[in-house]
């Protein structure tokens, strides 16, 4: 058991009667970093997160958080992890102040020191001007942000964010990045939930993609782009009569689909480096070379690299083939 691990999980499994919704799922958190687990709905992530966070019981497998057993040192566990939950806990009747008083009175600070806490955090949540409104009144976005300030209000070691920004409009999701991202450079560690692949994207190191309870891929955002394998190779030539011939000699070279652009001079082709001992790059560098010594002048080339959105379907559409 390696201690600069804040989660690991091995075999992880929750059945709802019929529904394995947790179906053996093995991973590993790097202390002091945000980890995304991504999914869609259904996929198993609540679930996850809540054996996780000591409330609901595994059927099988185990998982450690700084490596104690969540089951057997479940108090040793509650300790140093906080969760903000999709579906959220503060009392929608009370004011911001009022919540993070009371919460901060709870976790054992004096009334003084519970104030204190609760002025600082509305402060540094753009919550100032509504610290005395009741919670029921707040916008969606400010109330995703309370949820998070009454979430730390100790500093966790861990804090789970279950689906933060779900709902949310543009420039508030961007307010809790900035806030997850503050609370990182803190020293926490962040298991973050989410269906966003951009937010995974945004903020975290390592992602694991879950579907029907299963992890179908993990790794670094690059490595997870690169296990797909695929990119987009995008062409301009300079006469768009040479087009129908590109097309041919790159769809040999490539053995891929070749896209006619609406442009009349740019084409797009997908370059899949996975089924071949050749990256993407090196299959992109030949396709060119192909059409210089077919008498075609490219006048601009672009290699991009897959979106988090490719690799996601690319993945579940693996799975579905596979099934
Ligand atoms: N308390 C419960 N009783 C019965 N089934 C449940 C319960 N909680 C979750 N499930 C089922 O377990 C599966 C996984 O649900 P879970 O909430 O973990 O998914 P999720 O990935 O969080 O989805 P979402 O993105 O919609 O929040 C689903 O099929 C769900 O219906
Ligand atoms: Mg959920």
């Amino acid at each position: 058991m390696s201690t600069d691990l804040a989660i690991e999980t091995t075999g992880l499994v929750k059945v709802f009667g019929e529904n394995r919704a947790v179906d053996g799922v093995d991973l590993r958190v790097p202390t002091g970093t945000v980890y995304g687990v991504l999914g869609p709905n259904g996929a198993g992530k609540t679930t996850t997160v809540r054996m996780l966070a000591t409330l609901l019981r595994p059927d099988g497998g185990e998982a450690r958080v700084f490596g104690k057993d969540v089951q057997r040192d479940a108090d040793a566990v509650r300790s140093r992890v906080s969760l903000t939950g999709q579906y959220a806990s503060v009392d929608e009747d009370l004011t911001g102040t009022e919540n993070l008083v009371l919460l901060a009175r709870l976790l054992g600070h004096s009334k003084p020191a519970a104030r204190e806490r609760a002025a600082q955090l509305l402060e540094a949540f753009g919550l100032r001007e509504a610290s005395d409104k009741q919670v029921k009144n707040y916008s969606g976005g400010m109330r995703r942000r309370i949820d998070i300030a009454a979430s730390i209000l100790n500093t966790p070691d861990l804090l789970f964010l279950d689906e933060p920004t779900t709902g949310l409009d543009p420039r508030s999701r961007n307010q809790v990045w900035d806030i997850v991202r503050a609370v990182v450079a803190q020293g926490t560690t962040v298991l973050l939930t989410t269906q966003y692949l951009d937010e995974a994207d945004q903020l975290a190191s390592r992602i694991a993609v879950i579907d029907h309870g299963k992890v179908i891929a993990e790794g670094t955002k690059g490595e997870l782009k690169a296990s797909v394998g695929s990119g987009a190779v995008h062409l301009r030539l300079r006469e768009a009569g040479q087009r129908p011939e590109a097309e041919r000699v790159l769809a040999a070279a490539l053995g891929a689909e070749v896209v006619l652009d609406p442009d009349p001079v740019a084409l797009t082709a997908r370059v899949d480096g996975s089924g071949s001992d050749r990256g993407a790059a090196e299959q992109a560098a030949h396709a060119l070379a192909e059409l210089a010594r077919n008498g075609i002048t490219v006048d601009n080339f672009a290699l991009g690299q897959p979106s988090l959105d490719e690799v996601f379907l690319a993945l579940t559409d693996k799975k579905g083939e596979a099934a």
